[in-house]
């Protein structure tokens, strides 16, 4: 498979942040420094060295790129070079991480003039590599295998369609698990995984069928949307509203569900 040069590079910077993550997640909190950014928002060591070792990688190869990071990074970049920007979340699941459950990503994005080129989520405990590329379509690799192509599930119905969702900081928050029960009820089964990344890359996969979230931020969902609607998928706000810029209140479906599932979340947006 041949990548375009920011493809490729954000896939090798995703390789060395997934060692990197690895090495310490066996390493209990006190030690991984876990703090408070919010009530319910944690940020560890990890995930500061994460963004470092990305946006050093970054600035060395694409000088006048922008970036955005979730953990405070932001270089504006050379307006001349249209925007350029990357998107990056270096922990994207801090809370699993820190309580060392193995389901977490590092998702990078990158996005020229507004319109998103490239996309890795990784999972670093499972040595899953997601990677989109606008145009060319989303591939799943693992070890050395070739990229496998993707393509979005082709569930049509609510009860057996298997849906992810997450859960955001307040206000958002009470409003939104107020609304999770019905779908609980009606689909298949409902997952909270703890990661918008992985559940974006899941349906890009055709693992899930569908998720939804409000209130998310650019770094968590920037890789996830270009993977999602790469593999034939379609991403919307809750008004069914194309996403941009990345963020905000996200619907990913594989296709056939979204006109239900937007019928469903826009009636409580
Ligand atoms: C969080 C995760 C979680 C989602 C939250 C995000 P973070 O990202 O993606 O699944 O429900 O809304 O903030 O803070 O772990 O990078």
């Amino acid at each position: 498979m041949e990548f375009a040069e920011t493809t490729a590079f954000a896939l090798s910077v995703a390789r060395e942040a997934a060692d990197l993550v690895m090495r310490i997640l066996p390493e209990g909190m006190t030690s991984k420094n876990v703090r408070h950014k919010g009530p319910r928002d944690l940020v560890t060591r990890a995930d500061h060295e994460a963004e470092r070792l990305i946006t050093a990688r970054i600035r060395t190869r694409f000088p006048n790129h922008g970036i955005l990071a979730e953990e405070g990074t932001a270089v504006s970049g050379d307006a001349a070079r249209d925007s350029a920007r990357w998107i990056v979340d270096p922990i994207d699941g801090t809370t699993n991480f820190a309580h060392g459950v193995p389901m977490f990503a590092v998702s990078i994005g990158y996005e020229e003039r507004g319109t998103l080129r490239s996309g890795v989520v990784v999972v670093p405990p499972l040595g899953e590599f997601f990677v989109a590329e606008h145009g060319l379509g989303a591939f799943l690799i693992v070890g050395s295998a070739e990229p496998q192509r993707l393509a979005t599930s082709r569930v049509t119905e609510l009860s057996e369609a298997l849906i992810a969702t997450g859960l955001p900081g307040e206000p958002v928050r009470s409003v939104h698990v107020a609304t999770i029960p019905s779908f609980m009820r009606d689909a298949q089964e409902v997952r909270i995984m703890g990661t918008a990344a992985a559940h974006l890359a899941y349906v890009a996969a055709g693992r899930l069928d569908a998720f939804w979230e409000p209130g998310l931020n650019p770094w968590d969902v920037a890789a996830g949307i270009l993977l999602v609607e790469e593999a034939g998928g379609r991403v919307s706000d809750f008004n069914g509203r194309p996403i941009s810029p990345p963020g905000g209140d996200i619907l990913a479906t594989n296709g056939p569900l979204h006109i239900t599932l937007l019928e469903r979340v826009s009636r409580r947006a």
